[in-house]
């Protein structure tokens, strides 16, 4: 069988350079995003997806079917990130990060369970030292990273006989377009490349698939920004 990947927020940042990598490694990817991916590749296949949206969930998923009935590889990567004190934190902006970080890596693991291949497929979260460490001013994002890990430790118990392997990556900030639309004065001198990202995600990747990673923090040497 082919060995076929999906990539949840492949437009941008980490997703964009994600889809490359799995590209390189021989993967057919279905990256999913609202505002479509720049990869021109035979073996990529740019689909529209909302994850927040069970309608948009179940289209990508349709389509996708057109093609294979097994997946090796979800990354879910897409994310949703705003910083503000409590007080001026919107209920519209609390509900977006819950959205995005939590109910959509729901919509997409259930429409993956018919996909999953025993004993081989790898789901690999991308969620963030803020699903382990509460930062101030990011009240939604970090309940909905906690969220999100709440999610995958209770469906690795639920997925135990179909032997899929669960890998949760929790990395400090990272270089990316994200921090162009918040506008940090965090120093973006002292956060990961993408480039640093994306070695520690092809060593999992490439790694032999009798090794499982639990979970993997990494952050820059300078340490926590905050
Ligand atoms: N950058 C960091 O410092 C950092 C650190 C730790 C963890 N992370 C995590 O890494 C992941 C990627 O972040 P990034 O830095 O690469 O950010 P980014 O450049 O802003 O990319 C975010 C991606 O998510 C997609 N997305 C957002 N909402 C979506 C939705 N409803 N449906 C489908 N796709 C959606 C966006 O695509 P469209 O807008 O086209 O839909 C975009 O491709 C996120 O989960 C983030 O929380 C980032």
């Amino acid at each position: 069988m082919e060995k076929c990947a999906i990539v949840t927020g492949s437009s941008s940042g980490l997703g964009l350079e994600i889809s490359k990598t799995l590209l390189f490694n021989g993967y057919t990817v279905f990256g999913g995003s609202r505002s479509g991916t720049p990869i021109e590749h035979d073996n990529f296949y740019d689909v529209e997806l909302d994850i927040t949206s069970e309608e948009s969930v179940t289209e990508f998923y349709e389509t996708v079917k057109e093609f294979t009935d097994g997946v090796h590889i979800l990354v879910n990567n897409a994310g949703f990130y705003e910083i503000s004190p409590i007080g001026e934190t919107s209920t519209e902006s609390f509900e977006n990060h819950l959205a995005t970080n939590t109910l959509g890596p729901f919509l997409m693991l259930q429409g993956l369970e018919p996909f999953l291949v025993k004993g081989e497929t790898h789901i690999i979260s991308i969620l963030s030292t803020a699903a382990q460490y509460g930062y101030p001013n990011v009240a939604g994002y970090s309940a909905s990273k906690f969220g999100q890990l709440g999610l995958l430790q209770s469906l690795k118990k639920e997925w135990k006989d179909y032997k899929v392997r669960f890998t949760n990556l929790f990395p400090g900030a990272i270089d990316t377009p994200l921090w162009d639309k918040v506008g940090t004065r965090l120093a973006r001198d002292k956060m990961l490349k993408t480039s640093d990202f994306i070695s520690v995600f092809n060593y999992i990747v490439t790694a032999p698939t009798t090794i499982q990673f639990p979970e993997i923090t990494f952050l820059h040497k300078e340490g926590f920004l905050e």
